[in-house]
């Protein structure tokens, strides 16, 4: 099960903040463009799935100069920012978004020749149905890429990381890489492939509690109040040490459905 509205106004500003306007995720563009570094968006159908507020539609309709991209998400709330900054940017011919309930994609097989997805299966219990509902919708020949956060090691600085979300009644289901690899391989994908991107998302993660402390520190107190501020700088820390000391992992995926 997943659940939506877990993304409420206040930890959107402030997630915008930090990562970038129309984004729930690290890096932004920036991580967009290494995501798709790998493989052609220029003139395809592109599907955007858990597209939150639309960051990397945009970035894959306007910088990757995607035919089209249509993104999906189940929460309505994100949708509607999404929407407005899709507006915002003049691209309503080229990008399309969609409300759903978690399960079967409301979408026609084959339609898609490229599928974006970060920092979404972390949130899903089970990964081969959700995978398997992403290759229906792909063309033969088409492929999936996407950036995921991993279970690298289950020591302590993982351990307070988990446990940080359950304390706060967030859904995260993270799987190790080799189970997420399986998982796709199991829903028919092939050609998987993952690559380690723990040492970028670390100066990432530093680089984003450093900022917290300085240049953000007023617009995120502000945004958020001293207690919000405080919980916010602990979860950025927690998670900035889940990954220096092994506990996570992050890494970019590509898997391909097969032709015929
Ligand atoms: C961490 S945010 C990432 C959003 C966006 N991909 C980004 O990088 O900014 C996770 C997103 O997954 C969406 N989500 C959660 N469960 C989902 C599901 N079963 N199917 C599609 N999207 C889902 C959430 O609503 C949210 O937009």
């Amino acid at each position: 099960m997943s659940a939506a509205n877990e993304y409420n106004r206040r930890n959107i500003e402030t997630l915008e903040m930090f990562y970038g306007t129309g984004y729930l995720s690290m890096g932004g563009d920036e991580e967009v463009a290494n995501i798709v570094a790998r493989v052609a968006v220029e003139g395809k159908q592109v599907l955007d799935v858990g597209c939150g507020l639309g960051g990397a539609a945009i970035a894959l309709a306007s910088r990757h100069k995607a035919a089209s991209v249509q993104g999906i998400d189940i929460d309505a709330g994100l949708l509607k920012r999404a929407s407005a900054l899709v507006k915002q940017a003049g691209l309503q011919d080229r990008i399309s978004l969609t409300q759903f309930e978690p399960g079967p994609l409301p979408l026609a097989d084959a339609a898609f020749d490229l599928v974006f997805l970060t920092a979404v299966s972390c949130h899903i219990k089970d990964l081969v149905p959700f995978f398997a509902e992403i290759k229906r919708v792909t063309r033969p020949g088409g492929c999936l890429v996407g950036g995921e956060w991993f279970k690298h090691c289950d020591n302590p600085a993982y351990r307070r990381w988990d446990d940080l979300l359950r304390e706060r009644g967030l859904h995260f289901y993270f799987v190790s890489c080799e189970e997420f690899e399986s998982a796709l391989l199991e829903s028919g994908f092939e050609q998987v492939s993952i690559a380690n991107r723990n040492d970028e998302m670390t100066q990432l993660t530093q680089s984003y509690l450093e900022r917290g402390a300085s240049d953000l520190r007023l617009a995120l107190l502000e945004s958020m109040g001293d207690q919000g501020y405080t919980h916010f700088m602990e979860w950025t820390r927690i998670r900035a040490d889940g990954l220096a000391l092994g506990g996570s992992g992050y890494g970019h995926f590509t898997a391909t459905k097969r032709i015929g």
